[in-house]
């Protein structure tokens, strides 16, 4: 990086000279848009402390505001304090997240509750470092919960930040490459200020998801539109740089989706690591073969007819699932070798209390609905 204070830019033919401003300045502006234009009043920001902080961070993590304040209300309904978290059943907390998706957030959550319960008699750490020793906590998470929960001053270098940082400073390659973050938590911890810190990193925030936005930023109602560089150069669109896209495969699947005369399904708890980790799902085979020996082992009757119901696909980061539910009706719901606690027959007009992955939740809407 050039040194701040004499930043040249070259567009095309033309050199634009910049006056970028000082931290001391950066801050200003963003704290000045922020008290007309930042988000105020977000159940999070009331009665801020680290527990709620904590817990609106995580599922604010690739979900939207808008998602997100049910499902956090209704969590602080249900778990108004760590303790209450950490006391609660997996189950009943997977069950809560229902939607919201990547449920490792939720163990997570869950496992870090019983850890600051029990081993710190209810007080979250108030560093970064213990912060991040916790499962699910990585630095910038600590640097929410200490800056917004706690009045501790603590950079934060979310998605958001990074965005509206290597736009103002036109920094060139994917942000989460480890030489570039490096840089941009020296820009993150350099632009923090002294005081108002809490106002800060909720301005950076909003910046980031309001004016700054990933497509069609409104420049022209940024406050920081006179020292940024890619605006400057007419570049705004390609920061942050993408990470060269390597294409994700598919795998295939099915569900079988056995419902027994009394209109009961049967679910199977998946294992606690690996997709959909600890969640009730329909028993997953890999092809017609097994679904047939199966049907003969389990429900011990050769005469049922397994129905392949039409492809339903969901897509992981690292990969797409081509899933294809199979129903199968059985008059009795044979349970007799089935090791307890995995499976469930669970009757298909009530509610189910626990967590169910979103594809899985859609195919039992459309059980219900079957004459
Ligand atoms: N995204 C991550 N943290 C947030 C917050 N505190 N407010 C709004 N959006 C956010």
């Amino acid at each position: 990086m050039l040194p701040a204070a004499c930043w040249i830019v070259s567009c095309d033919e033309d050199v634009v000279a910049l006056s970028p401003m000082k931290s001391s300045e950066f801050s200003r502006a963003v704290l000045d848009w922020f008290a007309h234009s930042g988000r105020h009043h977000l159940p999070w920001q009331e009665q801020p402390n680290a527990y709620r902080v904590w817990i609106s961070e995580i599922m604010l993590q690739q979900t939207q505001v808008s998602t997100v304040i049910p499902y956090f209300l209704n969590f602080m309904q249900h778990y108004p304090d760590v303790h209450s978290l950490a006391a609660a059943p997996i189950d009943e907390v997977l069950h809560l997240w229902t939607g919201l998706g990547y449920y490792a957030r939720a163990r997570n959550l869950h496992r870090s509750a019983g850890i600051v319960s029990r081993d710190m008699a209810g007080e979250f750490p108030r560093t970064v470092e213990e912060l991040c020793e916790l499962p699910g906590i990585g630095p910038s998470t600590a640097g929410a919960i200490l800056s917004l929960g706690t009045g501790t001053r603590a950079p934060i270098l979310d998605g958001n930040v990074k965005r509206v940082l290597c736009r103002y400073h036109a920094i060139p390659g994917w942000p989460d490459l480890p030489a570039v973050q490096k840089q941009l938590w020296i820009i993150a911890e350099d632009s923090t200020p002294d005081k108002n810190f809490a106002a800060y990193t909720q301005a950076m925030m909003d910046l980031g998801a309001t004016v700054c936005t990933r497509s069609k930023p409104l420049c022209e109602n940024c406050p920081l539109r006179e020292g940024c560089r890619a605006l400057a150069q007419g570049t705004v669109n390609e920061f942050p740089h993408r990470k060269q896209s390597k294409a994700i495969p598919t795998r295939a699947t099915h569900m079988l989706m056995c419902v027994s005369a009394s209109g009961r399904v049967l679910l199977e708890k998946r294992p606690p690591s690996g997709i959909w980790g600890g969640l009730w799902s329909f028993p997953e085979l890999a092809d017609a073969r097994q679904i047939e020996e199966f049907c003969h082992q389990w429900l011990g009757n050769a005469n049922v007819k397994p129905e392949n119901w039409p492809v339903v696909k969901h897509t992981f980061s690292h990969f797409h699932l081509q899933i294809t539910p199979v129903h199968v009706a059985t008059g009795t719901e044979p349970d007799g070798a089935m090791e307890p606690g995995r499976w469930l027959w669970y009757p298909l007009d009530q509610s189910i209390p626990v967590g169910l992955a979103a594809p899985i939740k859609e195919l039992l809407l459309r059980l219900q609905e079957l004459p």
